[in-house]
């Protein structure tokens, strides 16, 4: 079976095709960073309308490269949700109106569930059960996947995503968005011995997290100092090494509790090197495993969608039949990745 993967539910313009029989994958993303940068951060009438000029070509773009026609497509997989409402309408409908024009189904995905199975693109994807943590611009999920579709939500974060708290972090010390990036070249000629930031909701029993405060903290400790390149660089490590340990103390947690000895990090803070190698240390030490997907896969793609709208495709093979009839759709901005 082959699917048509498109992600428009932020900043980036995703398409794929994923190829079940074969198990690969093509993809293409136009990155609306140059957009957005003078702004220092995503204006979301200006994402619904770049992704508007983008899509078609880069659909029309990645059939030419992958087939003679787009005949050989089996169904359409868009984002439905979370994300923002005008961004998500463009995907959905132009993936609702592609499959009526093609006569074959389209489903709406979970976008976090795109994140949560994007391992399963990497030629050794990880055996099932296993607990996921996702960390994006929009949501820090602690996930318990029991199989393909059974998901538990184990903890969440109570105000800012780790993302996003990236994000503000690093316009408060004039560094360009998106804050991920950015904070973590800045923070490779960081001192670790400057600065020590606290690990929020470490001390009490839970798997929430809290993000904001660790945000007023790097505030405050940029109010009192000169902002010149060192202090910069040892600000933005001192924040990242924060995220990554807080992020670290939970996960082992969220396995201790769930009795599983495997973790999966996804989304895009999930392509940050200093988490990735504190978490592979971290978990090797508990005598668990860890998987990320490859770099270009945790931050937005259209793949991960494609492999979502395989699975839910898969995991019920009735609503086929009633995708390939129903001309409707519909977006969910927010949504509840246990709901689906
Ligand atoms: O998953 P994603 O591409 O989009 C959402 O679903 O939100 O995640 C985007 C977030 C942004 O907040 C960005 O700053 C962060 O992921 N990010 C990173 C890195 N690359 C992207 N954060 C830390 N380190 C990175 N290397
Ligand atoms: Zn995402």
């Amino acid at each position: 079976m082959k699917i048509l993967g498109i992600e428009t539910s932020c900043d980036d313009t995703g398409v794929a095709i994923y190829d079940s029989t074969e198990g690969s994958v093509i993809h293409r993303l136009a990155s609306q960073v140059n957009l957005h940068q003078p702004y220092g951060g995503v204006v979301p009438e200006l994402a619904a309308r770049n992704h508007i000029g983008t899509l078609l070509p880069l659909v029309d773009h990645i059939l030419k490269a992958s087939m003679d026609h787009h005949s050989g497509i089996d169904a359409i997989a868009y984002t439905a949700g979370p994300g923002l409402a005008g961004a998500l309408l463009v995907g959905a409908s132009v993936g609702k109106s592609l499959a009526q024009a093609w006569d074959i189904p389209a489903v709406g995905v979970h976008h976090m569930e795109g994140h949560l199975l994007a391992p399963m693109l990497d030629a050794d994807p990880p055996d099932f059960p296993f607990v996921a943590l996702l960390v994006s611009g929009g949501h820090t999920l602690l996930v318990d996947v029991e199989s393909e579709g059974c998901y538990q939500i184990l903890g969440q974060s109570l105000d800012d995503a780790a993302g996003e708290a990236f994000d503000k972090t690093a316009k408060l010390l004039g560094l360009p968005y998106p804050g991920g990036p950015a904070i973590a070249r800045a923070a490779l000629g960081g001192d670790p011995e400057r600065f020590h930031f606290p690990r929020p909701m470490t001390q009490r029993p839970g798997l929430d997290f809290s993000f904001s405060g660790l945000k007023t903290f790097a505030r405050n400790t940029a109010d009192n100092h000169t902002l010149d390149p060192q202090t910069i660089a040892d600000i933005a490590l001192a924040f990242e090494l924060a995220v990554a340990e807080t992020l670290g103390i939970k996960c082992l947690r969220a396995l201790k509790y769930k009795k599983r000895d495997r973790l999966v990090v996804a989304g895009g803070v999930g392509a940050n090197q200093r988490l990735r190698q504190h978490l592979q240390q971290l978990v090797s030490d508990s005598r668990c495993a860890v998987s990320f997907p490859r770099p270009e896969f945790c931050t937005d793609n259209g793949a991960m969608i494609a492999y979502a709208g395989y699975v839910r495709i898969k995991l019920n093979p009735p609503l086929v039949e009633r995708l390939n009839t129903d001309a409707a759709f519909q977006v969910y901005p927010r949504w509840n990745l246990e709901a689906i």
